[in-house]
This record gives structure tokens, C-alpha cells and sequence, in this order.
């Protein structure tokens, strides 16, 4: 059975719970699975001991995370060797057909900014969590996504990861993966 590196960032944490369950679901699989936050790994991670490889990151401010693209730059030449995937996830995702269009927009400039094209793509929905927001990051969020998705009830959290959708990506790229290496 293919094994797998997962490697992701996020700043609220929200990218992490993705991660974990695209884990829990190749796990499931039958797949050994190495989950690893990209503000904790070792810069000297063998990419080499998994036959395929996920990379994650959230949306902040219209970027991603920037280890996150340093990663990818650090290993590109080797990414082009195994079979591999992208997940991001933004609120963007979680909005209408112009809020898609802007989500896709951040892979078009991920992929033209490390001239890496992953195999395979999953774009999520991510949350709103008012809780563990400042002031005035609070303000904020509240101004920009929460408005256009009613989402203004600053005294509770939000999520709109479709969980369906995440298992079902984990299944597709475990399905791709297992046919290019045997
Ligand atoms: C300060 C801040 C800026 C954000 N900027 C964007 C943005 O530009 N576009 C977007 O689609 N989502 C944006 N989001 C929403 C995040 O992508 C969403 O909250 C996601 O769940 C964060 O994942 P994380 O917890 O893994 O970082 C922003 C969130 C925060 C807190």
C-alpha cells in the first residue's frame, strides 16, 4: 500500500483539522500516513520515504502560507517525482460562484508563482473563529467574509468545510495514487 506525507499550514488551525482528516481517511484506506505542520517540521524531511505527497495551506489576506511556498520551491524537482496533490482552504470556497472564481484564482497564482502543477486539487471551505480572533481582527473578518456570508454573530464560530467533499478528495487522490505506483 502507497504511503503518504501530508504537509500543511494554517493559522487558526482550521487547515490542520482538514489535514487530519484527509489522514484519518487514507488511514482508513489501509494507507500509513505522516502528518507534518509546516511551522514544526524538520527542514530536512524525506520526501523520499513516502510514495505520495499532499501539501495544504490556508488563505490569509490573499496569500498563502509562506513556508508553505517555501516548501514547495525548496522542492519542486523532487515534487515533479511523485505522485502529489494541493488542498487549500479559504473562505472564498465557501461563497458564491465570484467567491469561487477568486479561490481558483489563488492556485492559478500559486502554481505560476512555484511553476508547480499538482496532480490533483481540492479547494475548501474554511471558518470563521470570532473566538480566537483580537479585536480588531474580529472587526475585520466580520466587515469582509462575514458579511457576504451572513456570518456576522461575532459570539460564535463558523465553519463551512464540507467534510463529504474533503473524505471524498482523500479517496480520489488515494485511488490515483495507488494505480501510478503499481
Ligand atoms: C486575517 C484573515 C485574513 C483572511 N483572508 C482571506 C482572504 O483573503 N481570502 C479568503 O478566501 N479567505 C480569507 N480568510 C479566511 C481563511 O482562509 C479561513 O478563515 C480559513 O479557515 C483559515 O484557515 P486556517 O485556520 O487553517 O488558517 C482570512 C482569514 C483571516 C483570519
Amino acid at each position: 500500500m502507497p504511503s503518504f506525507l501530508i504537509v500543511y499550514g494554517t493559522g487558526e488551525g482550521q487547515t490542520a483539522k482538514v489535514a487530519r482528516q484527509l489522514g484519518e481517511t487514507l488511514s482508513e484506506l489501509g494507507h500509513a500516513v505522516r502528518i507534518e505542520d509546516i511551522d514544526e517540521i524538520d527542514a530536512d524531511v524525506g520526501l523520499g520515504d513516502h510514495d505520495a505527497l499532499l501539501i495544504g495551506s490556508s488563505i490569509h489576506a490573499g496569500r498563502h502560507h509562506g513556508k508553505v511556498i517555501d516548501f514547495i520551491e525548496m522542492h519542486v524537482d523532487e515534487l515533479a517525482t511523485m505522485p502529489n496533490g494541493f488542498f487549500q482552504v479559504s473562505l472564498s470556497s465557501a461563497g458564491d460562484d465570484v467567491a469561487r472564481a477568486t479561490a481558483a484564482g489563488y492556485i492559478d497564482s500559486l502554481i505560476e508563482r512555484t511553476k508547480w502543477t499538482p496532480d490533483r486539487i481540492g479547494q475548501f471551505g474554511g471558518a470563521l473563529r470570532y473566538s480566537e480572533y483580537g479585536f480588531l481582527k474580529r472587526a475585520m473578518m466580520r466587515r469582509l467574509g462575514g458579511r457576504s456570508l451572513d456570518a456576522t454573530d461575532t459570539t460564535r464560530d463558523y465553519e463551512y468545510t464540507d467534510w463529504d467533499e474533503v473524505r471524498t478528495f482523500a479517496e480520489d487522490f488515494a485511488s490515483f495514487v495507488t494505480q501510478r505506483v503499481s
